[in-house]
C-alpha cells in the first residue's frame, strides 16, 4: 500500500478547491465512509503484522493531516462566504446628488406664475450705465433720491452721454432698455442680479430682483392691483394677504409699497417683521418722463411696473421659515439641503 501516493493525490486535489462545495466533495472522497482513507484501513487489515506496524502509524498521520486541513479551510471559507453574502445584501452607498439652489428654484417658480399672463422673461446687463439705472428713471445726476440705492460704481468706466458704469442696484434699469426695443405692447419680466452696499438680516450686497413692466393702451391701477392679487394667490397661497401703501419713487406716479403678512408670525409681529407685515417691494404707474426716455408717447400709452427682491419674496413663502437672508449665501449644506 502506497501512503506516499495517496498523500500526493490529496495534495493535487487540494490545489483545485475554491469554495465550500469543492471542499465537501474532497472530504467525502478522502474521509467518507467509503473514502480513500477508510479503504486504506480495510487494506491495512490484510497486511502482515510487521507491515501493519510500519504503515499503520503513517496512515493515521495522513488521516489527521487531511482532517486538520479540511477543518481549517472550511472555517476560513465559510467566513469569507458569509462576508461576501453580507456585502451583497448591504444597500449601496448612494453618490451625493446636488440640486438647484433655492434662489434658482424661486426664480423658476416666479417665471411659472407670470408665464400664463404672457410675460416674457428677459435679462439686461448686470453692469450698466447710470443712464439706465437712474437718469432715464427720472433721477437726474446728483439727485438726492439716488442715495437710497447705495450704489457700487465701476472705477474708471464712464461715458459722456451715459454717465458712470454701475453694478445695477435694481432691475428697474431694464425698463427703458425694454421700451427702446420699440415693440409694443410690453409684458416684461426682467430677472437679474443686483448689488448694493447693504448687509443685515434683510439685505445682502449681491441679491436678485424681478421686475415686471406692462405697457399698453388703457393700462391703469386696477390692472396693477389685479396682478398683485394674482401673484399673491398663485405664489403664496390663498391664506396670505397683501396690502398697498402710498409711497414715493421718482419713476412711478402714483407709487406704492406692496406688503404681505409675515409668514413667521402670521401678522402678530416678530423679530423678523416687527409690525406683522413685511415689505415685498415697490410698484406704481410708470412716470410719463420714463415713457418719454423709452420713446413711448405718454398720451397714447400707460403702464405699471413693480420690482421686488427674489430672496425676500421667497423668504415670505409659507413653510420656508428663513429668518435671515444671509443663510441663502452661506453655502451651508445643512441649510441648503432643506430645499
Ligand atoms: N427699483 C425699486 C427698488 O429697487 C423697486 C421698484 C419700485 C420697482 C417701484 C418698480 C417700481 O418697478 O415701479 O427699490
Amino acid at each position: 500500500m502506497q501512503i506516499l501516493e495517496l498523500k500526493k493525490e490529496f495534495d493535487n486535489d487540494w490545489q483545485t478547491i475554491s469554495d465550500s462545495q469543492d471542499l465537501e466533495k474532497l472530504r467525502i472522497k478522502y474521509l467518507g465512509k467509503k473514502g480513500k482513507i477508510a479503504q486504506a484501513f480495510t487494506e491495512l487489515k490484510k497486511l502482515s503484522l510487521s507491515e501493519k506496524k510500519q504503515i499503520g502509524p503513517e496512515l493515521n498521520e495522513l488521516k489527521k493531516e487531511i482532517e486538520k486541513n479540511i477543518d481549517k479551510f472550511s472555517k476560513n471559507i465559510s467566513q469569507k462566504e458569509e462576508l461576501s453574502n453580507l456585502y451583497q445584501s448591504l444597500p449601496g452607498k448612494k453618490p451625493e446628488m446636488g440640486h438647484l439652489h433655492v434662489t434658482t428654484q424661486a426664480i423658476r417658480e416666479i417665471i411659472e406664475v407670470f408665464k400664463p399672463l404672457g410675460f416674457n422673461r428677459v435679462r439686461y446687463p448686470e453692469v450698466d450705465w447710470d443712464f439706465f439705472a437712474f437718469e432715464s428713471l427720472n433721477m437726474p445726476r446728483e439727485h438726492a433720491a439716488r442715495d437710497e440705492w447705495e450704489t457700487f460704481f465701476i472705477q474708471g468706466l464712464e461715458d459722456k452721454k451715459m454717465g458712470k458704469a454701475v453694478i445695477t442696484p435694481h432691475t428697474s434699469s431694464g425698463q427703458v432698455r425694454e421700451m427702446l426695443k420699440g415693440k409694443l405692447p410690453i409684458r416684461m419680466l426682467n430677472i437679474g442680479r443686483c448689488g448694493r452696499r447693504q448687509i443685515d438680516i434683510n439685505h445682502i450686497p449681491s441679491f436678485y430682483q424681478f421686475e415686471g413692466l406692462v405697457i399698453d393702451k388703457g393700462i391703469n391701477i386696477t390692472h396693477l392691483k389685479g396682478l398683485l392679487d394674482y401673484f399673491a394667490k398663485n405664489f403664496y397661497g390663498p391664506e396670505r394677504k397683501t396690502r398697498i401703501r402710498p409711497f414715493h419713487f421718482r419713476f412711478t406716479e402714483p407709487s406704492f409699497e406692496v406688503d404681505i403678512n409675515c409668514d413667521l408670525c402670521l401678522g402678530k409681529g416678530c423679530r423678523f417683521c416687527k409690525s406683522g407685515w413685511v415689505e415685498l417691494g415697490g410698484a406704481g404707474m410708470v412716470h410719463p418722463n420714463v415713457l418719454k426716455f423709452g420713446k413711448i408717447d405718454p398720451e397714447k400709452y400707460t403702464g405699471f411696473a413693480f420690482g421686488w427682491g427674489i430672496e425676500r419674496t421667497y423668504m415670505m413663502k409659507s413653510g420656508t421659515k428663513i429668518n435671515d437672508i444671509r443663510h441663502l449665501f452661506s453655502n451651508d449644506f445643512r441649510f441648503l439641503e432643506q430645499f
